[in-house]
């Protein structure tokens, strides 16, 4: 058994009255790939951004490689995170959104390297090789001084996958990162998340409608619906055993408009 990188303990989120998530429970081991999938509003973002830190939970705890993230120890209490603590544990998470949010002015090298520099410390000459490695390894080595403008949306994207590898986060999360892009542009940017869940070392949640992309990259499927975790295990269970209605009337909806068509297994 590999250690837990994540776990969600009793966590629960309100936004004002509303609580958008119930009692979730979830641990992710190291290197274990969790596609995250359920209907609009059911609370996926709102999980991930709270390993983000960009919003906090209401009660529970999350733990990060075995820290807690919210809290931290003081007198062996939990007492809530200082912005110090959570600046430390927060480097080990990095995050894709579905817009990718680069700097228009810098070009795209300089998107990769201005984190390196002002959160890490290294200097630019360390910071500009491991920008260099990671456009590489997304394909666009030969885009380095270019503005995003000149970008079409699924290389954007990549960039944006690069400017967070560059970090090295033990943890990646990506936020529904195709659905902004334009049909014909989706399959370049899931190669490139495909080929670093094949890598096996980095802990992956995805946020996902690609239901076939997910049955192909992830570990485990977690189905949320209405802020509960209903229904999770391996994908085979998820699209081929399950008797969940409700997990069943969502993945109906898929059969399709999925990118990589589902013709060839039945669900
Ligand atoms: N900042 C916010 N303020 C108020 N309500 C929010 C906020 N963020 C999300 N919500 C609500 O929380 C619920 C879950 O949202 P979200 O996590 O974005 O779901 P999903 O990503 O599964 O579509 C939705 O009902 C949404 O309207
Ligand atoms: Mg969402």
């Amino acid at each position: 058994m590999t250690k837990p990188m994540v776990s969600y303990k009793n966590v629960r989120k309100s936004f004002g009255e509303i609580e958008v998530l119930k009692e979730v429970n979830l641990e992710i081991s190291e290197g274990e790939k969790v596609a995250l999938i359920g209907p609009s509003g059911s609370g996926k973002t709102t999980l991930i951004r709270m390993l983000m830190t960009l919003e906090q939970p209401t009660s529970g705890v999350i733990e990060v490689d075995g820290t807690p993230l919210w809290h931290m120890e003081v007198n062996k209490r939990l007492v809530p995170a200082n912005e110090k603590h959570l600046r430390n544990v927060r480097q080990n998470i990095g995050m894709v959104f579905q817009h990718f949010n680069l700097f228009p002015h810098m070009t795209v090298l300089e998107n990769c390297t201005v984190a390196p520099i002002h959160v890490l410390g290294l200097s630019k000459k360390e910071a500009k090789e491991r920008a260099v490695e990671m456009l590489e390894k997304v394909k666009l080595g030969d885009k380095l001084d270019i503005y995003p403008s000149q970008l079409s949306g699924g290389q954007k994207q990549r960039v944006a996958m690069a400017r967070a590898l560059v970090m090295r986060p033990k943890v990646m999360l990506f936020d529904e990162v195709t659905s902004a892009l334009d049909p014909e542009l989706v399959g370049e940017v899931l190669e490139v998340i495909r080929e670093l869940a094949h890598e096996g070392k980095m802990t992956m949640i995805l946020v996902t409608h690609e239901m076939e992309f997910a049955r192909d990259v992830a570990d485990r499927i977690v189905f949320l619906d209405n802020g509960y975790i209903v229904e999770e295990g391996p994908p085979e269970q998820i699209f081929e055993y399950s008797s969940n209605e409700r997990l069943k009337r969502f993945l109906s909806r898929f059969r399709l408009n999925s990118v990589y068509p589902l013709t060839t297994r039945s669900v």
